[in-house]
C-alpha cells in the first residue's frame, strides 16, 4: 500500500534528518538518503492527496508568498539586558538575590543557565500536535512576521517533533544564524557571479528569512538553536530551564554547543572567560554571553520590566569592529624583503585594546578596499589575531581623501622593488645590503626560538645596525664592552650580561641555527627535518635540488629558497665565520631536539571524553611536539584540553585563568603546526 510506504519513508527520512542535520552523526551515506527521498516524491507525485505539511520532501522551498502576514505572539519575545563589564554581573547578581530575599550561602549557590549569545536572528517556532505549524520573526516582540514558508526549509528545523505523544502547543525559540563556513561559501558565489555579497552571517542570516521566495531560504546554509519556549500546553516541562533546553534536543532541535548550568557569581565570571577564549574558534559568531536564573519559579517570582526579564542578563563582548579615521600610511621592510603598507590610524578601542596600526597586507588589497588617507574605516580586530581594515565608509569620505601611492623604490634603502606574477607581495631586491632587512634577519637570529639570546632586543640590533657597528650576524660575536656601553642606554651591567649571553647561545643545536638563518620560509618544524635528514651542515649546503625536496615538508618552492640561500656566497661566508666564531651543534640529538620543538617547555593537561582521538594518541601528540603531559591542573599548566563532560579540572584551570581547548580546537592546532603556521 502506497500509504504505508510513505509512511515507513517518512519515519526513516525523519530520523536520518536528525542524525544528519541535528546530531551531526549521519548513519548511512548520502546516497541512500537521496534515494529513499526520491522514492518518497516519486510516490507523493503519483498521489498528492497525500502530501502533508510535515513530510520531509516539503523541505525544499514551496512557491513564493505575495507578502508577509503579520503574527502576534501569544507570549511576547523579549530582549534581554546588556552586561559589559564584570561589575554589572555583579549588581545583576545583587539585585536578583534582594528581590528573592536570598541569603549569603543562597546567593553563592544560585544556579544560572550559562548560554553563548548567538549572533544571529530571534525567530519562534510553533507545533500543534507535533508538527510544525508556523515561525516567526521577532519584530517588535509583540508582533511578528509570518516567515513558515522560510523555516521550514532550514535543515536543522524539525518537521515535526521527535515525539510519540506531542504536547498540543509548543512554542520554541531560538536563532537562526548562518555558520562561518557556509557565509563564505554563499559569498564566494555570489562573487563568482558577480553578485552583491554580504557584509556579515548576521545580515545574511536576517535577509535570507526575510524572502518571499522560499526557495532563496532553502538555498542559504541557515542553522537553527533554540534556547527557550514560548506558549505550550499538554505537557509537564522541568522546574529548570537548563533540564528544559535538554528537553528540546530530545524532541529533536539542536541546542547552542557550549550551554552550561554555572553557580554564583564566580561561576558566572569563569563562563565568560572561557567562552571568550573558545570564541575565535566556533562556526559561527556570538556576540557575548546569557545568564539566566535557572530554576522557573525563580524567572516567575522576578518577572520583567519593560522588555527585558529580571532574571536574564546577557554580558557583550567587547566589539570586534570599529570606526576611525585612517591618518597615514607607512611602508615596512621585513626579513624577507616584502613591503607591507601599514595604516596609521587615529586610535580606537576594539577587541578589548587600543588599536592605532592595523595590517593593508599589500598592493592588492590597498586597491580592493579602495582605501584612501582620510577615509573613515572599519577595523577589525577578532581575538589574538592582528588588526586589520575591513571596509571603507564611503559615505562619510572627505574632499581631501588622498590616493595611496605604493612606493617604486624600497623606502629604507631606496633599491628597486619588484613584485613577482604570481605573487600578491612587493618587495625590495637588495637582500641584506637593505638596512631594514639586515636588522630584521639580527632580530630573527637572536630571538627565542632561534639563537635565544638573551637581552639582544629590538632597539639594540636597531641601533648596532644604524651605526654600521654590525651588518651580519657574525659580527655580533665580534661586539666588545666598550662598543656596547657607547651606545644609549646601554649601561655596564648590561654590555657585561649580553656579552655572557652572547658566548651562551654559541652553544646550540643544528636545528636552531639553521632556523636562526632566516631562509624564506624554513620554520622551526622545517628545520628541524633538514636537520634530521641531512645530520651535517656541509651535506645540507651542499644539496640538490632533488635532495632538498625528498625531505618531509620540503616542496620544489621551498627547495629553491634554500638553493639560493647557500647559492649566495655572502650567506656561506657568514655561515663559515659563524662556526669560525665558535658556535658549536650540542650532540645529544634527542634532548637537544626538545628545546627547538614548538610546544617544548609546556606542561598541557587532557581531560573529560574525547571523541576524534583517544587520550593516549593526544598524549603521544602533544609529547612529540615537546610538551609534557601533566595528570593535574596546577598553576604551571599551560593548556587544558577539556572534553565533553569535563568536570573539576576544568572548573580549576578556568579559575586559574589557564588556556582552556576543546577537542576540535585541539585537532585544528596540531594541523596548524604540523602546516608550520604556529609562531
Ligand atoms: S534569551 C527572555 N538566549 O539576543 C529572554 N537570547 O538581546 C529572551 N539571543 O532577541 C532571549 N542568544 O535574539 C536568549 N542564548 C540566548 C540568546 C539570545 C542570542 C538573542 C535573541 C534576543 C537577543 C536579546
Amino acid at each position: 500500500m502506497p500509504v504505508d510506504r510513505i509512511k515507513s519513508l517518512r519515519k526513516q527520512l525523519e530520523l536520518l534528518n536528525h542524525q544528519y542535520h541535528v546530531l551531526d552523526a549521519p548513519t548511512v551515506p548520502d546516497r541512500e538518503y537521496d534515494r529513499l527521498m526520491q522514492e518518497l516524491i516519486a510516490l507523493e507525485t503519483d498521489y498528492p492527496n497525500l502530501i502533508t505539511k510535515d513530510s520531509p520532501s516539503q523541505k525544499v522551498g514551496g512557491k513564493p508568498i505575495d507578502s508577509f502576514r503579520q503574527v502576534k505572539h501569544s507570549i511576547a519575545m523579549l530582549s534581554l539586558d546588556n552586561a559589559f563589564e564584570d561589575q554589572q554581573i555583579i549588581d545583576f547578581i545583587g539585585r536578583v538575590a534582594n528581590r528573592l530575599e536570598l541569603n549569603e550561602q543562597q546567593v553563592l549557590d544560585l544556579k544560572f543557565c550559562a548560554e553563548p549569545k548567538l549572533d544571529g536572528v530571534a525567530v519562534s517556532l510553533r507545533y500543534e500536535n507535533g508538527i510544525l505549524m508556523q515561525g516567526a520573526s521577532r519584530g517588535d516582540g509583540i508582533n511578528g512576521e509570518d516567515i513558515t514558508h522560510n523555516v521550514r526549509t532550514i535543515a536543522n528545523i524539525p518537521l515535526k517533533l521527535l515525539s510519540e505523544n506531542p504536547p498540543e502547543v509548543f512554542e520554541v525559540r531560538g536563532e537562526v544564524l548562518i555558520p562561518h563556513r557556509g557565509f563564505e561559501q554563499m559569498n564566494e558565489r555570489a562573487r563568482l557571479k558577480d553578485e552583491k555579497v554580504f557584509v556579515n552571517p548576521r545580515n545574511a542570516a536576517a535577509g535570507s528569512i526575510r524572502q518571499l521566495d522560499p526557495t532563496i531560504a532553502a538555498a542559504r546554509p541557515l542553522r537553527f538553536y533554540a534556547y527557550g519556549l514560548g506558549e505550550f500546553s499538554g505537557i509537564e516541562l522541568p522546574g529548570s530551564h537548563f533540564e528544559r533546553l535538554i528537553k528540546l534536543s530530545e524532541f529533536g532541535f539542536n541546542t547552542s554547543p557550549g550551554t552550561e548550568q554555572v553557580t554564583g557569581v564566580a561561576g558566572c565570571l569563569a563562563y565568560y572567560q572561557l567562552i571568550q577564549q573558545r570564541r575565535d574558534n566556533l562556526e559561527y559568531d556570538i556576540d557575548g554571553v546569557v545568564f539566566k536564573v535557572d530554576e522557573l519559579l525563580k524567572q516567575q517570582q522576578l518577572g520583567f520590566v519593560s522588555r527585558a526579564p529580571r532574571w536574564a542578563i546577557a554580558r557583550k563582548f567587547p566589539a570586534q569592529e570599529e570606526l576611525t579615521t585612517l591618518l597615514d600610511v607607512e611602508f615596512q621592510v621585513g626579513r624577507t624583503g616584502a613591503i607591507t603598507p601599514v595604516a596609521r590610524l587615529e586610535p580606537v578601542f576594539v577587541g578589548g585594546v587600543t588599536v592605532s596600526n592595523a595590517t593593508l597586507h599589500n598592493a592588492d588589497e590597498i586597491e580592493r578596499l579602495d582605501v584612501r588617507i582620510g577615509d573613515t574605516v572599519i577595523i577589525r580586530r577578532a581575538g589574538d589575531v592582528i588588526p586589520k581594515v575591513v571596509s571603507v565608509v564611503l559615505a562619510r569620505r572627505p574632499d581631501s581623501a588622498s590616493k595611496i601611492v605604493f612606493p617604486t623604490e624600497c623606502p629604507v634603502c631606496r633599491s628597486e622593488v619588484h613584485r613577482q606574477i604570481d605573487e600578491a607581495v612587493t618587495r625590495c631586491t637588495a637582500g641584506l645590503y637593505c638596512a631594514a632587512q639586515r636588522v630584521e634577519a639580527l632580530k630573527h637570529f637572536a630571538s627565542r626560538k632561534a639563537m635565544d639570546v638573551d637581552g639582544l632586543g629590538d632597539k639594540i640590533v636597531e641601533q648596532l645596525v644604524a651605526e654600521n657597528i654590525i651588518s651580519n650576524a657574525a659580527d655580533l660575536f665580534t661586539l666588545d664592552k666598550a662598543r656596547l656601553i657607547s651606545l644609549e642606554r646601554m649601561a655596564e651591567k648590561s654590555a657585561d650580561n649580553l656579552l655572557q649571553a652572547l658566548d651562551e647561545s654559541k652553544k646550540t643545536t643544528f636545528a636552531r641555527f639553521i632556523y636562526a638563518l632566516g631562509i624564506r620560509e624554513v620554520g622551526e618544524a622545517t628545520a628541524l627535518s633538514l636537520t634530521q635528514h641531512f645530520g651535517s651542515l656541509a651535506n645540507l649546503t651542499h644539496a640538490t635540488l632533488e635532495e632538498l625536496i625528498d625531505v618531509d615538508d620540503v616542496g620544489p618552492i621551498v627547495a629553491n629558497h634554500i638553493l639560493e640561500f647557500f647559492n649566495s656566497e655572502h650567506n656561506i661566508d657568514v655561515v663559515k665565520q659563524l662556526i669560525q666564531v665558535g658556535i658549536n651543534f650540542v650532540e645529544s640529538e634527542p634532548a637537544a631536539n626538545q628545546q627547538t620543538l614548538p610546544l617544548s617547555g609546556q606542561s598541557w593537561v587532557v581531560t573529560g571524553t574525547l571523541d576524534k582521538m583517544t587520550r593516549q594518541q593526544v598524549k603521544e601528540q602533544l609529547q612529540s611536539f615537546g610538551a609534557k603531559v601533566a595528570g593535574s591542573v596546577s598553576k604551571k599548566t599551560t593548556v587544558l584540553v577539556a572534553g565533553t563532560n569535563a568536570g573539576s579540572k576544568l572548573t580549576k584551570a578556568t579559575n586559574l585563568n589557564i588556556k582552556i581547548m576543546t577537542e576540535d580546537e585541539l585537532v585544528n592546532f596540531f594541523k596548524n603546526i604540523k602546516d608550520g603556521e604556529l609562531e
